[in-house]
């Protein structure tokens, strides 16, 4: 595995390889089996495998945890070259960033509900990022999870309405043997967080039996059930339980054979938790 820092450096790189099948794979680092899980697929798919590491400071707010993001380049370049890493780009900020960029990529709509409503700017910042990690790379194949689906929606939308030549591949969503959806932010959590934090995907899961089994007939009657179980933890603050289509974003009352997402934002304590399922509402 080659480590490069310089986009100068990546070029130089990814030049006598252009002819190959490119698969990218951008991260914020503190890998886990979720990254892990995307470079293996690219690995399966692709010639040559690119990571990214870069905790992209325009994606986060003000107040949000850009500073105490957790970081460990060391042990990540381990677990990059074993999941089969071919070259491992890992720019400084001023790399990435050497002017203030004037310059942005917003995606309307499919932005705006859900993590766009609690973080404003957060989608901007991703896409701005993914257009720029994007032209550096120039992959054929880009590797997504769908532990982010708003942001894979978003990426889709901005390929297609921008015409990348790029496919984006949405990748399932790994959890722990209990069901937490994994996340570098999961470190972050006391143990008694994490413990009542297994209400998000264990709702999550009730939730999909019941639509699969026509329990419900209404989007609000889905929402009002995941926020319920939600609200028996303690240590839960919801931020936001949703029901809405699904790559649209956009609101139901009846659900139909159309896809939606059910997707969750709660904090316990300083962490703030995402998670959804994906599922017809009408089987
Ligand atoms: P990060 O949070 O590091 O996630 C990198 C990629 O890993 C994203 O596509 C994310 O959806 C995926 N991922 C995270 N947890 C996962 C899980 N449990 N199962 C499957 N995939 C998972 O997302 C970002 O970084 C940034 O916004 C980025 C796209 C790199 C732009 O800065």
């Amino acid at each position: 595995m080659i480590i490069v820092e310089t986009i100068q450096a990546l070029s130089k790189e990814l030049k006598p390889l252009r002819n190959k099948i490119i698969g990218f794979v951008p991260t914020m680092g503190y890998l886990h089996e979720g990254h892990l899980s995307l470079i293996r697929r690219a690995r399966q798919e692709c010639d040559i495998v690119v990571m990214s590491i870069f905790v992209n400071p325009l994606q986060f707010g003000p107040n949000e945890d850009l500073d105490r993001y957790p970081r460990d380049f060391k042990r990540d370049s381990a677990l990059a070259e074993q999941a089969g890493v071919d070259i491992l780009f890992h720019p400084s900020a001023e790399e990435m960033y050497p002017t203030p960029n004037l310059t942005e990529v917003s995606v309307t709509q499919v932005s705006e509900r859900l993590c766009g409503a609690s973080r404003p700017g957060h989608f901007t910042g991703v896409a701005t990022v993914v257009t720029k990690l994007f032209h550096m790379v120039m992959p054929d194949r880009a590797y997504f999870g769908l532990k982010d689906a708003q942001q894979v929606a978003v990426i889709q939308q901005m390929v297609h309405d921008l015409n990348f030549p790029i496919t984006i591949v949405p990748c399932e969503t790994v959890r722990e043997p209990d069901g937490l959806a994994m996340s570098s932010r999961n470190v972050y959590l006391t143990k008694e967080e994490r413990q009542q934090a297994l209400i998000l995907s264990k709702s999550l899961l009730a939730a999909k039996d019941g639509l699969t089994t026509g329990r419900w007939s209404t989007a609000e009657e889905v929402r009002d059930f995941v926020y319920q179980q939600i609200s028996t933890q303690p240590l839960a603050r919801i931020d936001y339980v949703e029901v809405l289509t699904y790559p649209s974003l956009q609101p139901i009352q009846k659900l139909t054979n159309q896809q939606i997402i059910v997707a969750v934002a709660v904090r316990f304590g300083q962490t703030r938790l995402i998670d959804n399922i994906l599922c017809c509402g009408k089987e």
